[in-house]
Parts: C-alpha cells; structure tokens; sequence
C-alpha cells in the first residue's frame, strides 16, 4: 500500500543538491518579485525527486538557481548547495536543438565541447539514440521530426552530456499522451539501469505519481515546499502499468486535494 503521509523531515542521506531556507527575489523595481520564500529541499543520489505545484509559484526558478541562470539582479538568502564535482544537465520545457545539425550532430554536442573524441563520442550518442527509440532518424535533422520525436533527441542529448543530475523542466508537457507515457517509461528503464537523479517539474500528477520517488508539492506564490510525499511502488515501475493501481489512485487523490486547496486563494489558511 502506498504511504500518504506527507513526510515532513528530509532523510539524512547525502545529499547532491540541498536547499536551506532559500529565497530569492526576481526583477527590478516597481516590478520586484519574492520569487521563492524559504524552500529546503534535499535532493539525493539516484532519486528522482519530482515537483508539482501552482503556476507560478517558482518552479523554474527553482531549477534556474540550480544551475546558476538567474538574472544579475536577482537576490538571494539562505542557501542552495551543489555536491562538489556534480555535473548538472537541463532539459528545458523547449527543446533547443540546432536545426543545422542531424539528430546525431545534436546528440554530439555535450561530449564533443568536453572533448572527448570522434570516435567515442560517436558511440555514445548512437547508444543513446537507440536507448530514445530513433536510430532509424540518426541522421535526419529536426525540422524533420515531430515534437515527441525532438523531445526524445533533447533527453538523449541532456544524457549524452553526462550528467550527474538532470534537471528537466515540463519534459513532455508537449506531447500527446501516448508519447509522454513512452518518454515516462524510458526515463523509468534510464533510472533503473544507471540510478541517474532527476530533479523534474511538471503539472501533471498522474506524471509526478509515476516518476517520482518523491514529490515535493510548492505553496502558492512566494513558493515554498509545503511537504514532501514519499512514493512507495514496487520497482522497476511501468507507467502505464502503474495508473490502474489503487495504490496510485489513492496518492493521486491525496495530492489533488492538497494543490487544489493551494491554487486556490479562498481555501487556503491565512
Ligand atoms: N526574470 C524575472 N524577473 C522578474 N520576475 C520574474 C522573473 N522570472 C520569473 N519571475 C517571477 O517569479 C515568479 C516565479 O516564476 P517561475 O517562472 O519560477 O514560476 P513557475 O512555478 O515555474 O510557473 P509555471 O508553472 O507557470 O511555469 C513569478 O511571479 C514570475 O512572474
Ligand atoms: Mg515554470
């Protein structure tokens, strides 16, 4: 059965990335924003930590802090900590592919900025390419592909890269649901082979219930975690599988009422 507690400690496992208490604000005046308001958050090696919450709320900006992509102006307290030597992959909600390069070319990218050479580089991405289902399209470019197609380059390119965490921002929000149920359950397969960390946003619960080995729920905005919910399913998981479980059903009633009362001003405590 599936634990619907919300857990309120973070385990005391190492951990990869660690927010404490951070906060930031966005924007210049009169436009200034208290984009994130206190957030502690753990992420640990091999999870994949999912979060979900209102628009808005600061999701994005969550992963922006991560990897360093905020604007100058930006304010930040308390702390956010990466592992030292961790090497941070971002797979943004739109997929960014150089158009002037082959599905391979783009696969490519990451090993051949670090160096690594021709021929093993090659391989990896041809490795990765048939891991997304698309070795038939190696060498065919992206306006070629449709959008389910494009995402699947964008995840083999952000693993190609090498990451120790990804960080994906609404990977799928794009695709049709059967595409988004396949791209799930390679990431599942990818997680169960390598125990790669995934830190993921979406809006789709069904998709935070599957994928998540956790998934933390943001407050309204200023956003904050407002709890952490373990998600304890036999693993290797399939997500198509998994959707027709009481267990699931279960949690995903549980977390729907939570963001329900959050998104909305009238039910939410003062
Ligand atoms: N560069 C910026 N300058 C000023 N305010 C910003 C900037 N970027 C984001 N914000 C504000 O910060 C808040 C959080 O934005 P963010 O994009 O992180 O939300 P989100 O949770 O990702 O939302 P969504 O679910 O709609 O993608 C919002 O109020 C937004 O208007
Ligand atoms: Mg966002």
């Amino acid at each position: 059965m599936t634990e619907v507690a919300a857990r309120k400690e973070e385990p005391a496992a190492a951990a990869l990335i660690e927010a404490k208490y951070f906060s930031v604000t966005l924007g210049t005046e009169p436009n200034r924003v208290v984009a994130l308001k206190g957030v502690t958050l753990s992420i640990l090696a091999g999870e994949i930590v999912v979060m979900v919450g209102p628009s808005g709320c600061g999701k994005t900006t969550f992963l922006n802090s991560i990897c360093g992509l905020l604007t100058p102006s930006a304010e930040l307290t308390g702390s956010l900590t990466v592992a030292d030597g961790v090497r941070l992959g971002y797979m943004p909600q739109k997929d960014a592919l150089l158009p002037w390069r082959t599905v391979l070319g783009n696969v490519e990218v990451g090993p051949e900025l670090r160096g690594v050479g021709r021929a093993e580089r090659r391989d990896r991405a041809d490795a990765l390419i048939e891991v997304v289902g698309l070795s038939k399209f190696r060498n065919s470019y992206p306006h070629e592909l449709s959008g389910g197609m494009r995402q699947r380059v964008s995840l083999a390119r952000t693993l190609a890269y090498g990451p120790d965490v990804i960080l994906m921002d609404e990977p799928f929000a794009a695709l049709d649901a059967f595409n988004r149920t396949a791209l799930q359950e390679e990431l599942l397969r990818i997680n169960d082979k390598t125990r790669l960390t995934v830190l993921l946003i979406t809006h789709d619960l069904s998709e935070a219930i599957v994928l998540g080995r956790r998934v933390a729920v943001m407050t309204s905005s200023p956003g904050r975690i407002l709890d952490v919910y373990p998600v304890d399913f036999p693993e290797p998981r399939s997500a198509a599988h998994l959707r027709g479980t009481d267990a699931f059903l279960h949690l995903f009633q549980k977390l729907w009422q939570v963001l329900m009362t959050e998104s909305d001003p009238t039910k939410r405590a003062a």
